[in-house]
């Protein structure tokens, strides 16, 4: 049985302060949901005051990228060895750094291995944009990223790590994808490239979230589908109520399944 797994991107949102109170202000809720993983994932600035709020707790901290070294002159970046202090997972190859910052598959699967060689685990992001969703490249394409994300990884450090399948027309718009239609590309492409590559054994394993405008009134229909295994949340994970909504509505389908 795959744990679900919700995860907050919080984007470059919230200063320290403004931070450290939504964690706290979520904080007690999360902890009283169990069934569910979740993580909250604030800019690189904030861990710090994040980790104060949930150190201790099983809620889990994850930073929104990483450089793939250990140290050295690489100005302006973070490697995984600072990460690991404070952090449990990281969101890599995120659309918004693949298209604004020009990160390619094999800088985001040198990513990944460096993630895991810290054992922090990896939420890996894939998604078509509009214009390959309407030319209908949507399976060829995510296939090719997932080939792309995992080129040279063993099944077991797959079975770590958590993919995100977030469509890019669907990220940030209100426009969510159908519930069906998210769980046919996370089934029938992701995992189907999983299977293809490593196995259906090792592909029914691995956890595969669905994200782009999930929210607390269209969470529990996506959550419902048999595999979608969580959400990577943007903006309804920086109002607290919300973000819990969609954490319970995991936890109740966990529940009733
Ligand atoms: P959204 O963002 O929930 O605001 O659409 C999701 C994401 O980019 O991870």
């Amino acid at each position: 049985m795959r744990v679900p797994i919700i995860a907050g991107n919080w984007k470059m949102n919230k200063t320290p302060k403004e931070a450290r109170e939504l964690a706290a202000a979520m904080k007690d809720r999360l902890l009283a949901i169990t069934a569910a993983e979740r993580v909250l994932c604030p800019p690189f600035i904030d861990l710090s005051a994040v980790y104060d709020v949930v150190a201790g707790t099983d809620i889990g901290l994850g930073a929104q990228n990483l450089y793939p070294e250990k140290s050295g002159a690489y100005t302006g970046e973070v490697s995984p060895a600072m990460l690991k202090e404070l952090c449990q997972y990281v969101i890599l190859g995120h659309s918004e750094r693949r298209g604004y910052f020009g990160e390619s598959d094999e800088f985001i699967n040198r990513k990944v291995k460096s993630a895991l060689s810290y054992g922090l685990t990896p939420i890996v992001c894939v998604g078509e944009n509009l214009e390959q969703n309407e030319r209908g490249e949507t399976g060829s394409f995510v296939s090719g990223q997932v080939c792309g994300v995992l080129a040279g990884l063993a099944a077991e450090d797959v079975l770590k790590l958590v993919v995100a399948y977030e469509p890019i027309w669907a990220i940030g718009t209100g426009r969510a994808a159908t519930a069906e239609g998210a769980n046919q590309v996370i089934g029938g492409v992701v995992r189907a490239t999983i299977a293809e590559l490593y196995g259906a054994a090792i592909a029914d394993q691995v956890r595969i979230q669905y994200g782009g405008s999930m929210n607390a009134a269209n969470a529990a229909e996506l959550l419902r589908q048999p595999d979608i295994d969580g959400g990577l949340i943007g903006g309804a994970a920086l109002k607290a109520d919300d973000f819990i909504a969609i954490v319970q509505a995991a936890a109740d389908v966990r529940g009733a399944r």
